[in-house]
């Protein structure tokens, strides 16, 4: 790797999948995988193209129950770029001695490049050199760009360039045994001699997608027009022409491809769609430079560099692979998109392309440089608002529920079971019981609007979201009359390890603290929301919820009177009953399994359950710690009229700290974050972990299912909001930097308000410096010192390490 380029010198089959996955290209609009344009899905290689938001439903017979699943479709594959030599077999890597091979992913702008040097089985040896982007400007165009060298031989070629609309979804494994086919064939054809067209539909959603590609021959730079052969089958079309090659002769060979969807606005119909746009796009070069330059502005704006202490650039690098993955699953175009941000990208199915609570850990990023990206992902959950109305009424409650797992409408996409692929048994499924998903929508919201103070937005769209959501959590509650508390039964925490108490068959646990705190946040939060509407909104969404000053009072009575629960002298215990559960022998585990990161998969082979054990997937009471400053969290304690002792939050972190698998990917990012001012060594050790949760795949071999955006966004905002200390409150900038020794020098943009900001810190200094600025100079602050700042003013802090 170099600073701007993931590269691979090496063919290696079984590291495959990651590489595909990792090598996605995308534009917010649809994503394919890195796979080569010659292979099919085989055990090895397993190409994926997905549309945002592409989902359809199947049902399966499983487990004695019938059970429906939303799922990302893999959408039909427009790679397929094969020839073969002299009637010899059709070219693949596997059949050929590689000499020389080189795959590099640049993310400066986008590019997809493969050079093979090969030897075939009659000693001819030859050169493969190809080039693919997904455009970041058109997103409806996509292309690859094949150049083959005869280096010591003459003859025929032949190559063949198709669309393969017949895919199954199958790059999870666990989910082999359910339903997979989405797509049905509608056409194929031929519009022009250079053009074939596919047109498809998925089976339930009805999404109609359309591809057209043009397929040029180049020869000396010279257009070639070579007899062509049509192929077509049942989803499936493909040209087939021959080409003489001379010896060191070359030829080069441009596919571009549109794609469209009924789904698509300012559309007549997309088959049309897609072959006008194939007619009027030009050829690769010319592209490739629109291309840059759409990558070049989102650089502008996400640009991070580093100096490591050790003159490595492999923090730098990856980060940027973080970015850069980040924004070819939502980009610009996602705006003009009715979409959420799904956990593992567009890059694979895991997870079957949901929306969970990640975005937590994803809108912090946004709302630093395109905060217009956050507002159009704050609209996916608005529009399903009246959906979550109607799971809180069927659940039995008033307000909103959203769902744990959101896909195409918002109804709940979480499965009633799941596979145990170690036990191959099917386990009842409770994670829907996690209900701190309306608090991290809550909580995005509100932060949206504290780094843009968007009031239009708020007014008309968060403020009923916040409401209806606080509405629900404070039905949640119910009154112990003994305790005189507030409290919350029966949930799941982020934790998801404990989904019920021991020998119970009540699901969920009770007074989980991190649902109890950010409950009573919620709800105190929508009190201040109130405030901030002009009285003729508060007035109308009064009257259209129906809110009542008694209902209003009732929320902050609750806001007063949670119950949380402690044990062992001060520690917040994650759940009531907590310390009663057995201490994990966790040597013996990891003497056993290694990192035991999935601790839930391997007690449930021993047909035992992490319920019996203090033992965490990922952070639950310490996710406290990561959105709350301590001084926040002192005054939610403070207005709960529990004790609030600083001294011991380190012991609260070591406590879980040392209970946790880091199942999830989430988990390091948060712990990294907890310990970046109390142990800078502890935070970093977890920061490069999490860095390389993806690109070392570390959980295991499941990053080719789809890389983990939110680990991804979060190690960024490591660097942003945890080591520069960057907060966005009370109408102020605010740093307070804390860098690990690891980092000499940190330098990113930001904005904030409508301003453009540069900023330079190293362990002693901090420099703002104000590019741009059409409006009112912001309020600005560095640890205690406050200051205001405007276009062209720079403020320097000289810092001494806390
Ligand atoms: C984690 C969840 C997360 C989900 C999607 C799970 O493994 O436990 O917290 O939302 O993955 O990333």
């Amino acid at each position: 790797m170099n600073g701007w380029s993931l590269i691979y010198e090496n063919y290696e089959p079984e590291k495959e999948g990651l590489r595909e996955a990792l090598c996605t290209l995308g534009n917010g609009y649809f994503c394919t995988r890195g796979a080569a344009p010659e292979a099919a899905a085989d055990g090895v290689h397993y190409p994926g193209t997905y549309l945002a938001g592409g989902y359809n439903r199947l049902t399966t017979q499983i487990a004695g129950r019938t059970i429906e699943n939303e799922d990302l479709v893999n959408f039909p594959n427009w790679l397929p770029l094969s020839f073969r030599i002299e009637e010899g077999p059709w070219f693949e890597l596997e059949r050929v001695k590689i000499l020389s091979f080189r795959q590099e992913l640049d993310l400066e702008c986008g590019l997809l490049q493969r050079t093979v040097r090969f030897q075939d089985s009659e000693q001819r040896i030859s050169r493969l050199r190809q080039r693919r982007m997904v455009h970041m400007c058109n997103r409806h165009l996509a292309a690859l760009e094949t150049t083959l060298t005869a280096e010591n031989w003459s003859g025929r070629v032949e190559f063949r360039s198709a669309l393969d609309g017949r895919i199954k979804n199958g790059n999870v494994e666990r989910y082999r045994d359910l339903a997979n086919e989405h797509l049905q064939a509608i056409s194929t054809g031929q519009p022009s001699q250079e053009t074939i067209f596919l047109k498809i539909r998925t089976s339930q959603s009805r999404i109609e997608m359309a591809l057209a590609a043009r397929t040029l021959i180049f020869s000396e730079e010279r257009e070639q027009s070579p007899e062509r052969h049509l192929e077509e089958s049942q989803g499936y079309v493909g040209q087939t022409f021959e080409l003489n090659l001379p010896r060191s002769g070359s030829v080069r060979i441009e596919k571009v491809v549109s794609l469209f969807t009924s789904r698509d606005e300012a559309i007549s119909e997309c088959g049309l769609e897609a072959i006008n746009a194939i007619s009027r796009a030009p050829g690769f070069e010319n592209l490739l430079e629109h291309h840059r330059r759409a990558w070049a502005h989102l650089w502008r704006r996400y640009g991070l560099d580093i100096r490591e202490t050790d003159g490595s650039e492999r923090v730098r690098m990856i980060l940027r692979l973080h970015i850069f993955h980040l924004l070819q699953t939502v980009s610009f175009h996602t705006i003009e998109l009715d979409v959420g941000v799904p956990a593992r990208g567009w890059h694979g199915e895991a997870y079957r392309g949901h929306v969970f609570w990640d975005e937590l850990f994803i809108f912090p990023l946004l709302n630093l440089r395109t905060p217009e990206i956050t507002r159009t992902l704050l609209h996916y959950r608005h529009r399903r608002l009246p959906e979550a109305r109607s799971a809180a009424r069927q659940a039995g409650y008033r307000g909103a529920l959203y769902p744990w797992q959101s896909g195409s409408n918002g109804r709940e996409e979480s499965q009633d079971v799941h596979l145990n692929p170690r036990s191959g048994r099917w386990i009842p499924d409770n994670s829907h019981l996690q209900r701190h998903v309306n608090a991290a929508i809550a909580w995005n919201v509100w932060h949206y609007y504290q780094v843009t103070g968007d009031a239009e937005f708020i007014s008309f769209y968060g403020a009923e979201m916040i409401l209806e959501i606080a509405r629900f959590c404070a039905g949640l509650t119910t009154w112990n009359e003994n305790l005189g508390r507030y409290e919350i039964l029966g949930v799941m925490g982020p934790d998801e390890y404990h989904d019920s108490y021991p020998g119970s068959d009540r699901p969920g646990l009770d007074n989980n603290a991190y649902t109890n705190v950010m409950v009573v946040w919620i709800l105190t939060c929508a009190l201040e929301m109130l405030n901030i509407l002009s009285g003729e909104r508060l007035l109308e969404l009064k009257e259209t919820l129906e809110l009542s000053n008694e209902e209003m009072e009732n929320w902050e009575d609750i806001s007063h009177r949670m119950r949380l629960v402690f044990h062992d002298d001060n520690i917040l215990s994650q759940f009531e009953g907590y310390d009663k559960l057995e201490e994990l022998d966790w040597k013996t585990y990891r003497a056993r399994h290694g990192r035991v990161m999935r601790l839930d998969r391997i007690l449930e082979a021993e047909k035992d359950t992490p319920n019996r054990y203090k033992c965490s997937k990922q952070a639950d009471v310490l996710m406290l710690f990561y959105l709350f400053s301590s001084d926040e969290l002192a005054s939610i304690f403070e207005r709960l009229g529990y004790p609030f002792e600083y001294e011991t939050i380190p012991r609260n972190i070591a406590y879980y700290l040392e209970r946790t698998s880091h199942g999830s990917t989430l988990s390091q990012v948060v712990h990294s974050w907890v310990l970046s001012r109390s142990d800078r060594e502890g935070s970093w050790q977890l920061f490069t972990e999490a860095l390389s949760s993806d690109i070392d795949d570390i959980q295991g071999g499941t990053t080719h299912e789809g890389i983990h955006l939110g680990a991804m966004a979060g190690t960024v905002d490591l660097m942003q909001r945890g080591y520069v200390g960057i907060e966005t409150r009370g109408d102020q900038l605010r740093f307070n930097p804390c860098l690990p020794r690891e980092l000499r020098r940190l330098q990113m943009r930001l904005r904030y308000r409508g301003l453009s900001l540069e900023l330079e810190v190293t362990p002693r200094r901090l420099s703002v410096t104000c590019v741009q600025c059409g409006c009112e100079p912001i309020k600005i602050r560095c640890r205690n010192d406050e200051a205001t700042i405007t276009g062209g003013q720079t403020l320097v802090w000289n810092l001494t390490q806390e």
